[in-house]
């Protein structure tokens, strides 16, 4: 029985991996924007059988140069708050709104966001998780605008929804939504660290809950 369920679960994994690595040439060939001055092409990290899913805003440098997500100073800061409830790499999958990194690290655009999201919906739609952590302002408004860029304006913003979870329905999957702070924010404003972490016990008990009826 245990060796029947690891099975499926590998063949179910290097399923989706191999489906993630085909949606990666496809991302490269379409040429979106800010391609040009990219190192790398940054598609996610983690677990793709995993059911939580975080989204970030868009790679910086040590990103666009590994082509991993969550590398650098935010990252590290992503690693200590996930450490801090037990989670680790192996239980989640992290991408980002944006594939390329914008230069400057400014935000992104509406133009680049249009161009970008299709592939995260495509991602999405092959990691199916049951839970997404949206990242900051972008990630939190374009999940709230089930992935209309345009919408995004009219949606709440992090500081009135961090630490909630709120269930949607996102391109036809059930989503349990929980925005956090950005971990960028927390390297400007200390204080946001026990918000964050308040917030991440949320996300932990709403695993268990899954994990209970599953
Ligand atoms: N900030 C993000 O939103 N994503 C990254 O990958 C790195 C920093």
């Amino acid at each position: 029985m245990e060796e029947h369920i690891n099975k499926l679960g590998l063949r179910s994994n290097m399923n989706k991996s191999i489906e993630m690595e085909k949606l990666k040439e496809k991302i490269i060939l379409a040429k979106i924007p800010l391609h040009e001055n990219a190192r790398n092409v940054v598609m996610g990290k983690g677990n793709p059988n995993a059911c939580i899913l975080f989204v970030g805003e868009a790679p910086g440098s040590n990103e666009d140069l590994q082509g991993i997500p969550f590398v650098g100073a935010a990252g590290k800061n992503l690693d200590k708050l996930l450490n801090s409830v037990g989670l680790s790499l192996e239980e989640i999958y992290v991408t980002n709104i944006l594939k390329y990194r914008p230069p400057e690290n400014r935000g992104p655009n509406s133009e680049e966001m249009k161009a970008h999201t299709p592939f995260l919906v495509e991602q999405i739609k092959i990691l199916q998780p049951k839970v997404v952590c949206s990242l900051g302002n972008y990630s939190t408004k374009f999940f709230l605008a089930n992935g209309d860029v345009d919408s995004m304006i009219k949606q709440s913003g992090i500081t009135s929804l961090h630490g909630m979870v709120k269930l949607i329905e996102f391109q036809g999957l059930m989503i349990r939504l929980i925005p956090l702070f950005h971990p960028a924010a927390i390297i400007y404003n200390r204080r946001l660290i026990s918000e964050w972490e308040k917030d991440m016990t949320v996300v932990k008990e709403e695993l268990n809950k899954i994990n209970l009826i599953s």
